[in-house]
């Protein structure tokens, strides 16, 4: 018995241990594949495939598209004409419309409809109510500009018997050369090809066909009904055609099959990037399997993948079906504009220039094949050459970023979730009891009742305006989370409009649509409704979302949409949205909707009804081209695990180059607890995210900064008050991502598009254009970071000036409490040193210089800053300043790069007294030791003041750390012309 005890006691004990160390342990979790497709579960993904095969190993292979040469016609900056698709086997043509659009900004466009569709001269089966034509409003949400048609292109009279050449963009540099049949089109620059449409053939229109039954009598059991051979192509698959079962749901295809498909060659270029978001490194990988590459291809459909893994081509919430590709000192890109799924394969190819070189100074080149279900063919060309013009060029169509609050790139606190009103009161005492700055807390799905959005939970937030109170008297926010489900129960005033007013989304029968999610059951918004989206921003009104104050934001979640028990989790796609548009053809923008009804619902709540003139701050989950023109976007649900942070970076850069900048990813990881250092590390990253906000599952422990213990804390303290610093780089980074579409944090080929070793590197990243370089440690463990530095210059450690110099790779230390950050020599950058609560009480705080002298001994760098929060930038209202520092005279001079408005003069009054407290050179020339110094010339009324003198400290190199200069408190304003001779 005693035995049987102690051996209870021993079990126990163990049980015990295993429990403990389960708890220690993040579990490994991994996605249910067997919840989302793979192309080969995919019919109209597997039938393009085989199409892809099919042509690549028949050598005779020939696409059956040929462009009639008697319809072309080419007038004021756009080509029309009729493609034909012939049908093997019968002589069955298929009427391709197609237009070729040349803008004035470059950029080319290349259209393809379906005649008999677009006429509406079908049949839809099982009596849908469906719209008959192909998807043609994608662009009514995704482009907003960039489309002013050249009137400078022009036929290009030299064009062979058979193709028709266009002359285009600026200088008319270059060239399309249409080949009429096959049907193909060549992108040239300085007569050199960059992109080729259907140079493999590829293309694939699925056009309409009726389903023919067999006589009832012929149809055995389990057999499929056939189509009339004088309508299909010889040797396609039709089992995939119609009704299509995935994990229990049917999609009932009323329209048949639809696809359309080209392949996209990008002679000599190795590496391509973008198509976000999918959780793998920057360079996309090849997807046609074999050694490290994928199997799948890279897939674009919005959908909430739970625990989703890493380096996968699987979808995540969000699709950019823009995609660049990079070669030696040339950056040409394509955009896919079509919303429905999308699946892209990638394959690269070395060609030896001669044929003895045994492949030795081969060029590889990319060949991509793009494959969407439904919608127009339809796709930008963009032919660079940098990655700016490509991305650029891409962002004055899709528009640029909004330019944000400044509390929004601050640090935001957020967890699922802060239980009680006095729990959110509790968290922001302690920060600021442990002196460390945040600017938002967030309130996830348990503050309203039941989950029943627009309303506030009785017990548990009995008093929000108090809190928001608490909040503001720090100029701190509030952000509550608001998702498009919408609880279907009685009496619930927000579901009873939805019905009344008919602006929910419909299944396939018309009637409303009905599923599962964080409520149970749930109806959805349907935001392609322009009533809706009124009816929506009526909900946000202070008088009609009662409890809600001018400092509380929104975040907008499960916007794919999640429908827990739907297809893939998400909506059925022969859903109906308004328009009779089938949910297929739109679903990758359906976020988007969400996310900009909810945008203009904040602006009607302040800028109109209020006259309180903020700009909105909203989060996505969801999003689509032009979702960069709401508010941030982050990564989803990620674990508190170490592949995931290390993911992070590249998936962050990832947005950048895709037009949509200001993301982030879950700091400390959503699911799981993660340990102290990985905790330490992740704060280190996120305080190099565009968005920077720490969020953590329900089931998970508390994990405040503050409660991690010394030396944690204060290392995540020191991190947290380096953003802080560098706030005013980082809203300048913003401005300049608001006005050119330039990534906010940027990868080594973007910064260096002449440097090949570079570009497949996706760990380290320069913030806008500071010159600053961050390498944030993304492994356990590791206390040293090899940084690669791209071309001869100097670089400086940002903590203690040790220089180093590129081209190569250095390493820096990187004990826990270090951050591998630095200089780029030829830099200025600005700084606020003064440590604060919140970024709103830094407004009137003096700012540091700190010019980064490198190889030249010149130095450049600007600072854009204005209220932080209004429109008033519109106005004029704001600072815009370059700092130049010239070696010849020694001399940095402050000039305005701003143009003036109606406000400016007024913005500058406000901020008269706002000084500039600090220059420091970094790498001052040895001529200065002595030195004590500098003098100070300001502009008064347009004219320079006398000269006066400022004191002037130098610190001679040592130890492998570059000198330095200081000039303490030059006296000059932040918003004035100056200069200083040192
Ligand atoms: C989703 C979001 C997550 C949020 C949760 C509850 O999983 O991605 O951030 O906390 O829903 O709203």
């Amino acid at each position: 018995m005693e035995w049987l005890n102690g051996s209870r006691r021993r079990w126990a004990s163990l049980l015990t241990l295993f429990c403990v160390l389960c708890l220690l342990v993040t579990p490994a979790v991994t996605v249910k594949h067997e919840n989302f497709k793979t192309c080969d579960q995919s019919g109209f993904c597997k039938r393009n495939r085989a199409y892809a095969d099919a042509a690549i190993s028949t050598s005779k292979w020939q696409s059956p598209y040929t462009l009639d040469s008697s319809t072309v016609k080419f007038e004021k900056g756009v080509l029309t004409g009729m493609v034909t698709k012939k049908l093997v086997n019968t002589d069955t043509k298929i009427r391709l419309p197609l237009k070729i659009t040349f803008h004035e900004s470059g950029t080319a466009r290349v259209t393809i409809d379906e005649e008999k569709r677009q006429k509406g001269e079908i049949e839809l089966r099982h009596g849908s109510k469906a719209r008959k034509e192909r998807y043609n409003e994608a662009e009514k949400w995704a482009i907003v500009g960039g489309t002013a048609v050249s009137t400078g292109a022009a036929l290009n009279k030299d064009a062979e018997k058979g193709s028709t050449r266009v002359m285009y963009g600026p200088g008319s540099k270059f060239e399309a050369v249409i080949k009429h049949a096959p049907f193909g089109v060549q992108f040239k620059r300085d007569g050199e090809t960059q992109v080729k449409l259907n140079d493999r053939g590829l293309m694939n229109v699925e056009h309409w066909r009726p389903k023919v039954d067999k006589p009832e009598k012929e149809v055995k059991e389990g057999e499929e009904a056939v189509v009339a051979e004088s309508d299909k192509d010889a040797g396609e698959d039709e089992s995939t055609w119609w009704d299509e079962s995935f994990g229990g749901n049917t999609d009932s295809k009323p329209k048949g099959p639809e696809a359309v498909a080209m392949d996209v060659q990008f002679p000599g270029y190795q590496h391509v990037y973008g198509v976000a978001s999918h959780a793998g490194p920057l360079a996309l990988k090849e997807t046609r399997g074999g050694d490290g590459k994928y199997s799948d291809p890279y897939r674009l459909y919005n959908t909430d993948v739970f625990e989703y893994e890493m380096d996968s081509p699987m979808t995540l919430y969000g699709a950019i079906p823009f995609m660049q590709a990079q070669k030696k000192d040339s950056t040409v890109g394509v955009f896919w504009l079509n919303a429905a799924e999308t699946w892209i394969d990638i394959t690269k190819s070395t060609s030896s220039a001669n044929p003895l070189s045994l492949g030795i100074g081969g060029t590889t080149s990319t060949e991509t094949h793009w494959i969407s279900e439904a919608g127009l063919l339809d796709v930008f060309v963009f032919l660079g050459p940098t990655p700016q013009d490509v991305i650029g060029a891409y962002g004055e169509l899709t528009g640029f970023t909004q330019l944000p609050q400044q509390f929004s790139i601050a640090h935001h606190q957020c967890r699922w979730n802060y239980v009680t009103d006095e729990d959110v009161k509790d968290v922001d005492r302690k920060f600021d009891k442990s002196k460390i700055p945040y600017d938002v807390i967030w309130l996830d799905i348990e503050y309203p009742e039941g989950k029943k959005y627009f309303t506030w939970d009785p017990l548990n937030f009995p008093d929000p305006i108090a809190m928001q109170k608490q909040l503001d008297d720090h100029e701190r926010k509030l952000v509550a989370i608001i998702d498009p489900h919408i609880k279907n129960e009685g009496n619930y005033h927000i579901v009873d409009e939805l019905k009344s007013k008919d602006l929910a989304i419909k299944n396939k029968d018309g009637n409303i649509y009905e599923g599962w999610c964080w409520p149970g059951s749930s109806h959805w918004v349907d935001c392609f409704n322009p009533k809706a989206r009124e009816w929506w921003k009526s909900l946000f009104r202070y008088d009609k979302f009662k409890g809600t104050a001018k400092n509380m934001f929104v975040w907008n979640d499960m916007n794919e949409p999640s429908v827990f028990n739907g297809p893939e989790t998400t909506g059925p796609k022969d859903n109906l949205h308004h328009g009779n548009w089938e949910h297929r053809d739109l679903h990758n923008i359906n976020g988007m909707t969400f996310h900009n009804a909810t945008y203009d619902a904040l602006l009607a709540r302040d800028k109109e009804e209020d006259k309180h003139n903020v700009r909105p701050f909203v989060l996505t989950r969801s999003f689509y081209s032009g979702s960069q023109r709401l508010g941030a976007m982050w990564t989803g649900d990620n674990q508190a695990a170490w592949p995931h942070l290390e993911a992070s970076i590249p998936m962050v850069l990832s947005m950048g180059i895709s037009g949509y900048p200001f993301a982030g990813a879950d700091v400390g990881g959503f699911f799981g607890n993660p340990s102290k250092e990985l905790l330490t590390r992740w704060y280190q990253a996120g305080a190099f995210y565009p968005f920077f906000r720490a969020h953590a599952h329900i089931d998970t422990r508390r994990r405040e900064p503050y409660l991690a213990g010394e030396p944690y804390t204060e290392i995540i303290a020191q991190a947290l008050r380096l953003r802080y610093g560098l706030l005013p780089a980082w809203y300048t980074a913003f401005h300049e991502a608001s006005t050119t579409g330039a990534p906010i944090i940027r990868p080594n080929y973007y910064v260096h598009p002449g440097d090949e070793k570079g570009f497949a590197i996706d760990d380290q990243l320069y913030l806008g254009s500071t010159g600053l370089l961050a390498k944030p440690v993304v492994k356990e463990g590791q206390e040293e970071q090899v940084i690669y530095l791209a071309d001869k210059e100097k670089y400086f450690d940002y903590f203690d000036f040790w220089q180093y110099e590129g081209p190569g790779m250095v390493s820096v230390a990187a004990p826990l409490e270090n951050i591998p950050l630095l200089m780029q020599g030829g830099h200025i950058f600005p700084r606020r040193d003064r440590p604060r609560r919140s970024s709103g009480l830094m407004r009137f705080d003096p700012f540091t210089l700190v010019v980064v002298l490198g190889n030249s001994g010149d130095a450049e760098g600007t600072l854009y800053l204005d209220d932080g929060e209004s429109f008033d930038y519109q106005s004029g209202s704001y600072i815009h300043r370059r700092f130049k520092y010239q070696a010849a005279t020694a001399t940095l001079t402050s000039e305005d790069v701003g143009t003036a408005g109606k406000m400016t003069k007024e913005y500058l009054k406000k901020m008269e007294k706002v000084r500039v407290e600090k220059v420091i050179v970094v790498g001052a020339p040895d001529g200065w030791k002595g030195k004590k110094e500098a003098s100070v010339s300001e502009e008064m009324a347009g004219k320079s003041a006398p000269s006066r003198k400022v004191e002037m400290e130098f610190h001679a190199k040592a130890d492998g750390k570059a000198a330095w200069a200081v000039v303490r408190d030059p006296g000059v304003q932040v918003g004035g012309g100056w200069n200083i001779a040192f």
